[in-house]
């Protein structure tokens, strides 16, 4: 089985991260979201990855070359990002197999090997993982029989007509290209999957649907990204590679090499990288602290903190997304009061 994993689109619904960086390569408990659908699809078989890439395509190149993976990469570029369809065309020499269509902002707590081994015992031309949500409007979801079986999907239904969204993994039969082929752009100008997997259907071709047990999170919204770190966290075993001294160090909490604490309170369950420095200050549970930070007299709670901040005497930050190399601290000079310097579309809440 081969692999596609989706890691372009511009992420307009995480502005201002994304305007520097790729939405898929955002740390969650300090690993790019990207990582665990690779790891993902290579416990699931896959010896042949292709990677979609976007506007950022060389910081993905990159980050994906910064680790060795247990099978071989090739990196597709999409060039202007016209739907998830789209894709399968732009890599259509690649898809000569049965493949895994992953969305590299999408992040399964159980993996996928379930599911891929019941795609292989069906013999499907294609199967959709499924799960149920409460917002199904704003994801593909699926009309399904009373025997489990799908009658029909939707994109975005202002009237959904079940609770079961489409999770981003797929996987396919080569024959989902003469149905990317034969679809047309829909409302948002794109080429939706669901489309071409409706068509499928309509022609008379096997499409089954798994259920996803375990959590399931698309990382597309800032609250999405913060709720997958809480979750991630939740399941890591502590560890300390640091050092600590005269501190406190309650739960789950993991330290990686190079850190030093001092005079703090760490409540896990949380994670620092390597080469911080945390000093007079709380780590509150669900918070992950990236590489190279400076952490000096403040209290950080449910909060993602991306490499090399600094953030010196700035009182309580909670359920925040700070992104890389950001300088917080308490204001000393004249007039007092709050001096800040952000990007387009930042969210401040004092
Ligand atoms: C895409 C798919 C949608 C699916 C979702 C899962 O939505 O079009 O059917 O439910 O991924 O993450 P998008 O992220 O393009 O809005």
């Amino acid at each position: 089985m081969k692999a596609l994993i989706l890691s372009g689109g511009s992420g307009t619904r995480l502005r201002p991260l994304t305007y520097s960086q790729q939405k898929q390569l955002i740390p969650v408990a300090n690993k790019p979201v990207l990582f665990y659908a690779l790891e993902d699809v290579i416990e699931a078989g896959a010896k042949e990855i292709g990677i979609i890439l976007g506007p950022n395509k060389d910081q993905v190149i990159d980050t994906v070359k910064s680790r060795t993976w247990e099978a071989r990469i090739e990196f597709i570029y999409q060039g202007e990002p016209k739907g998830l369809a789209h894709t399968i065309l732009v890599a259509e020499k690649f898809l000569d197999d049965d493949f895994v269509m992953y969305l590299g902002d999408n992040i399964l707590r159980d993996g996928i090997v379930r599911h891929e081994e019941r795609f292989r015992s069906l013999k499907s031309d294609a199967s959709v993982l499924l799960t149920k949500v409460e917002d199904p409007q704003r994801f593909g979801v699926a009309d399904l029989n009373l025997d489990g079986s799908i009658r029909r999907l939707v994109e975005k239904p202002k009237v959904p007509p079940s609770n079961y969204a489409l999770v981003g993994v797929y996987f396919f039969k080569p024959v989902i290209i003469d149905a990317c082929k034969a679809i047309s752009p829909s409302w948002r100008d794109e080429l939706e999957i669901t489309d071409a997997i409706q068509w499928l259907i309509e022609h008379g071709y096997r499409v089954d649907a798994s259920f996803v047990e375990g959590w399931w999170k698309d990382t597309g919204k800032p609250e999405d990204i913060l709720e997958a770190n809480r979750l991630i966290l939740d399941d890591l075993k502590m560890k300390n590679d640091g050092q600590v001294d005269d501190s406190k160090l309650m739960g789950r909490v993991i330290i990686e090499k190079g850190t030093k604490i001092e005079r703090s309170v760490v409540k896990g369950p949380c994670i620092i990288g390597k080469d911080t420095m945390i000093s007079n200050s709380y780590i509150g549970p669900f918070t992950s602290v990236g590489h190279g930070c400076q952490i000096c007299g403040t209290e950080v709670e449910d909060s993602i903190i991306m490499d090399e901040c600094s953030i010196l005497n700035a009182g309580k930050i909670v359920e925040s997304l700070i992104g890389r190399n950001v300088k917080i601290q308490e204001g000393v000079s004249k007039p007092k009061g709050h001096r800040i310097i952000v990007g387009d579309n930042s969210d401040i809440s004092l």
